[in-house]
């Protein structure tokens, strides 16, 4: 497996990602938001969000936003392909988006919005806390990422202050960054792990 930052000659990937978006969506019954493949290309570009390979596959992906001038970073996005699901590697995923947010952004409060249970255990594992929507950025730009969700509705029924989603925060600054080789992958799934920035 092959965990790395993603870089433009990634973008003819992003097609594929966004399918698997729409597909994951379907499959949950709930809500996500939808992203567009140039949104995938862009994220590609600017060295925020990292990709992974196994047996030279497309495996998974997860990408960083940033609101209010840099005070929050989102880790959105997370997806893993079908058939490779529940042997850690969007945990290990997730580790490395976490990393490279902190060392890309140093001040930044890193949150997220989830129904997942996936994404809450590894959020929580992370050092992340479960937090009322008050605690999370107030930029449009994050919060129109919602119009896309079939829950959009509640949200705004409860003036963006609840909806189905768990709103989580990491806002632990000085924590150290978590190792790299504490990921916990599944045998199978373990060497050779490559991890490039
Ligand atoms: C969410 C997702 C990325 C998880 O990827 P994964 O590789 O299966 O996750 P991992 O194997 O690293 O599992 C991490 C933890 O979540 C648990 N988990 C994984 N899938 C789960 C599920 N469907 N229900 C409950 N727990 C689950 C694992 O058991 C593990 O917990 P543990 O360490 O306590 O055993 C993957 O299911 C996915 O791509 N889903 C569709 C997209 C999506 O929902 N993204 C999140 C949007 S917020």
């Amino acid at each position: 497996m092959t965990i790395r930052v993603a870089t433009a000659a990634d973008a003819h990937y992003a097609d594929l990602l966004c399918q698997w978006y729409i597909e994951s969506a379907k499959q949950r019954g709930t809500g996500i938001a939808k992203r567009e493949p140039e949104y995938v290309r862009e994220k590609m570009r600017q060295g925020n969000s990292v990709i992974a390979f196994v047996d030279g596959e497309l495996a998974g992906f997860c990408y960083i936003e940033t609101f209010e001038s840099g005070k929050f970073v989102a880790n959105s996005g997370l997806v893993v392909n079908t058939a490779l699901r529940k042997h850690g590697l969007g945990r290990a995923i997730k580790r490395e988006v976490f990393r490279l947010s902190r060392t890309k952004y140093p001040e930044a409060k890193i949150f997220g919005i989830t129904t997942s249970l996936a994404v809450m255990k590894i959020n929580s594992d992370l050092g992340y806390e479960p937090v009322t929507f008050s605690e999370l950025t107030t930029s449009e730009d994050f919060w129109k990422g919602c119009k896309s969700c079939k829950n959009f509705g509640i949200l705004m029924e409860n003036e963006r202050k609840m909806c189905l989603c768990t709103g989580m925060l990491f806002d632990k600054l000085d924590a150290p960054l978590p190792a790299v080789e504490e990921s916990a992958i599944a045998d199978n799934m373990r060497l050779p792990i490559v991890t490039q920035q």
